[in-house]
This record gives C-alpha cells, structure tokens and sequence, in this order.
C-alpha cells in the first residue's frame, strides 16, 4: 500500500490509476476554468493565527450536521459517475463514509441505484436531487429515497443547464465508455480499472435505467438528461418539492446573500455555499470568499455549509473559522477512490481529519465549535474585494 500523505498523493494514482475521461471528468471546471481555479487559490491565500503553551489534550473533530452526530463535520458531495471512477464507487463511497461516521450524499447522476446503495451499505445516506421536467420522475424518485431510507435530501439549485466542461467534449464522454481506438489505448494501461469493471454490473445510471421509458441509449443518458433538466426551477417549484419531501432539505448550490435569504424564507434546514467545485458558472466568486456575508445574513436561522475548494483540513478550519457549521468535499474523496476504492476514501478522511485536528491544536483550540474568525489571518479586504 502507497504511503499516503496529503490530498495530493491521492490526486495523483487517481490519474495514474483512471481512464483519461473519468479523471478529467472529476478535474476540471468549466469553461477557462478560473472559479475553478479560484476555489483552491482564494483558500491558500488565508492563512492561520498559531497560538502557543495551550493546553491541547482532550481535542475532538466531532461535531453535528442537522443534528446527526458526525466524527467530524465534513460530508461526502453528490458526484455524478462515481462508479465509472472505480467500479461500484457509490457503495464504496458509501461504506467507507459509514464506517468513519461522515454522511454520504448520493447523486442523482449515480451509477449505482439509491436501493443498491441502501442495501450494501449500513448507515442512511443523504440523497441529491435534480430536479427533471418529468415531474412523475421527480415524484417517484423521491418516494424511492424515502423508501430506502435516505435521511436526508439535498436538492441542487446551480444545475438547470450544464457549465460547458471543455475537456468532456474532447473525450467524448460517455458512461460506460465507447470503445473508440484512443479510448482503448487508454484503458491498456488502466488494467485495475477494467478488471474491476468487468467484475460489476452497474455500469449505467442506476437511477434512471428502468425508470424513465422511452430511452434506448442508456450511455447518452447524460446529453437526455442535461435536454431534461428543469429550467424553469424557481423558488416556488423548491418550496412543492420540499413540500413533496416532507423530511429535512439542504439547498445546495447558494452563492448570494439574498439567495440565502430566500433559502431560509422557504424553510431550509441547511445551505451549502457553492460554486459546484467550479464547474456552473465560470466567473462566479469562491464560496469561501462569500461565506462570512452568507453567514450573516441568514447564519442565525439555518446551517450554513460551505464546499468548493476543500483539499485539507486546514481548509476545513478556515471554513470553519469563517462561521460554516460543516463543509462538504467532492474531488478530495473522489481523488482516494480513483487511487484505491474504499481505503482510498477512508484514506481521504483520514488525512482530511488529522490535518483538521493537527492545525486546530497548533491553533490552540480544542473543538471545532470553538473556530472563530480570531484563528485565521485574511488579506486586507479579501471580502471587500468585490462589489
Ligand atoms: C466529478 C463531479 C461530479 C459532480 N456531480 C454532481 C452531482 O451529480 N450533483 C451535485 O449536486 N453536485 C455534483 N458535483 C458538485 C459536488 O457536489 C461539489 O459541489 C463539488 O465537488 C465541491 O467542490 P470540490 O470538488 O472542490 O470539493 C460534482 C462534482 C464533481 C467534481
């Protein structure tokens, strides 16, 4: 087994370990890529106030996210094709979450079903909704979360049209892969990969084959499904599903400070403050740079989550720091699972944990509760920057 150290070494067996259009499915944002780009940079530049001859014995990562009991408050993102980075990657995914004690979120865009997910994996996860045009697609699935026990459902609001990621297009993107010649040349030195695929049968989008009549090209899922999208998902349209679900929501995609006051106004029990880890809208600011006006605004009346950047648990702490009550990671544990399935994504946590516990000592603090904006040290006018 590799040594594994940061985020990074995962990064790189992923590549080294994926076929070419899976890795750079994961890797890339849309368009020039700067929010992208901007999402890890805008972290860097936030820096942590070391305080020293604390005491630092009796330290816990632990923490709540919607009143669930969490080893430390950082969940698993919906991340669509999960099981094309490795095969059955959502369970995978799934077990290795339960096991650490993070929640999972399972993405709508899936290879492994929301029942196939339930029954391998021994904790209930979240489930990540996009909302389609079929609204008896939208009812049902729904009714087949519930059914499996999902506790809770995080509905995307960033996604009623698909940022233009360059790199999809050039590799022509398909799940499963068709096997055109450089796709071939490709998979020669992705053994690990093939062989496991060949091993499952979960190799569509579990949640849609079978669900939806009318598609004969199950791989072309994707362009029917961004042709599907409901574009004309408002406040109002949210406010029915939520209502559909009758259970807890978190609204995830929020950017804007008066977004987050609709959020809250139509009873969201928690946001997340993102940029879909850059691949929406090109040009859109961090979210670490707009947490703290989101905190504001409606910190007081639902939880505040934050992703789009983590690669660390310094990361975390920042986020932390900066009033979110929990973030969200996506490429970091899909980084561990390319690199080694299961261990690879508990790897991802395990780093991701003592990177928070180590810096939050050095930090003198002892409890994530207590992270304030005290321990960082920002930029003069970072937040300011823009208006
Ligand atoms: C490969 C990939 C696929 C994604 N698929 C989905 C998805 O199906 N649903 C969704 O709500 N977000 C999706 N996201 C966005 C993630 O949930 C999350 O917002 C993002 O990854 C956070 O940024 P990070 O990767 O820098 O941590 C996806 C992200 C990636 C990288």
């Amino acid at each position: 087994m590799p040594v594994i150290t940061c985020i990074d070494d995962l990064k790189r067996l992923h590549r080294k370990r994926t076929p070419k259009m899976f890795y750079d499915y994961a890797e890339s944002g849309s368009y020039t890529e700067q929010t992208f780009r901007e999402n890890t940079s805008d972290f860097a530049q936030i820096r942590l106030r070391q305080k020293v001859a604390v005491d630092m014995t009796g330290r816990s990562t632990r923490s709540t996210m919607l009143g669930e009991e969490v080893a430390m408050p950082v969940a698993l993102a919906p991340v669509g094709l999960t099981g094309m980075q490795r095969a059955d990657g959502e369970i995978k995914a799934a077990r290795a979450a339960a096991k650490f004690g993070v929640p999972f979120t399972l993405s709508t865009m899936s290879i492994c079903s929301i029942e196939d997910v339930a029954a391998h994996s021994d904790a209930p996860f979240w489930f990540q909704i996009y909302t389609l045009t079929d609204d008896d697609f939208n009812k049902r699935i729904l009714e087949r979360a519930r059914a499996a026990g999902c506790s809770a459902l995080v509905i995307t609001v960033d996604l009623q049209l698909l940022g233009q990621r360059h790199k999809d297009l050039k590799n022509g993107l398909t799940a499963p892969p068709k096997f055109t010649l450089p796709v071939l040349a490709d998979l020669a030195t992705k053994w690990r990969w093939g062989i496991e695929m060949l091993g499952t049968k979960r190799r569509f989008f579990g949640n849609i084959v079978g669900h939806v009549s009318g598609v004969e090209d199950p791989s072309r899922l994707s362009s029917w499904t961004a042709e599907k999208f409901d574009q004309a998902l408002n406040w109002d349209r949210i406010q029915r599903l939520m209502e559909m679900w009758g259970g807890k929501v978190i609204l995830k995609g929020i950017l804007d400070a008066e977004d987050a006051e609709m959020a809250a106004k139509v009873g969201a029990d928690a946001i997340v403050v993102s940029n879909h880890g850059g691949r929406q809208l090109d040009g859109a600011l961090s979210s670490i740079r707009v947490l703290p006006e989101i905190v504001a605004a409606v910190g007081e009346r639902t939880e505040v989550w934050l992703d789009s950047g983590i690669r660390s648990g310094q990361d975390v702490l920042k986020a932390l720091a900066l009033g979110a009550k929990g973030v969200m990671i996506g490429r970091a544990y899909i980084h561990g699972l390319g690199a080694m399935g299961e261990p690879g994504v508990t790897a991802a946590l395990e780093v991701i944990r003592k990177e928070l516990d180590t810096s939050m000592a050095l930090c003198g603090e002892r409890r994530v509760a207590d992270l304030r904006r005290e321990n960082l040290l920002v930029p003069k006018g970072f937040f300011e920057a823009y208006e």
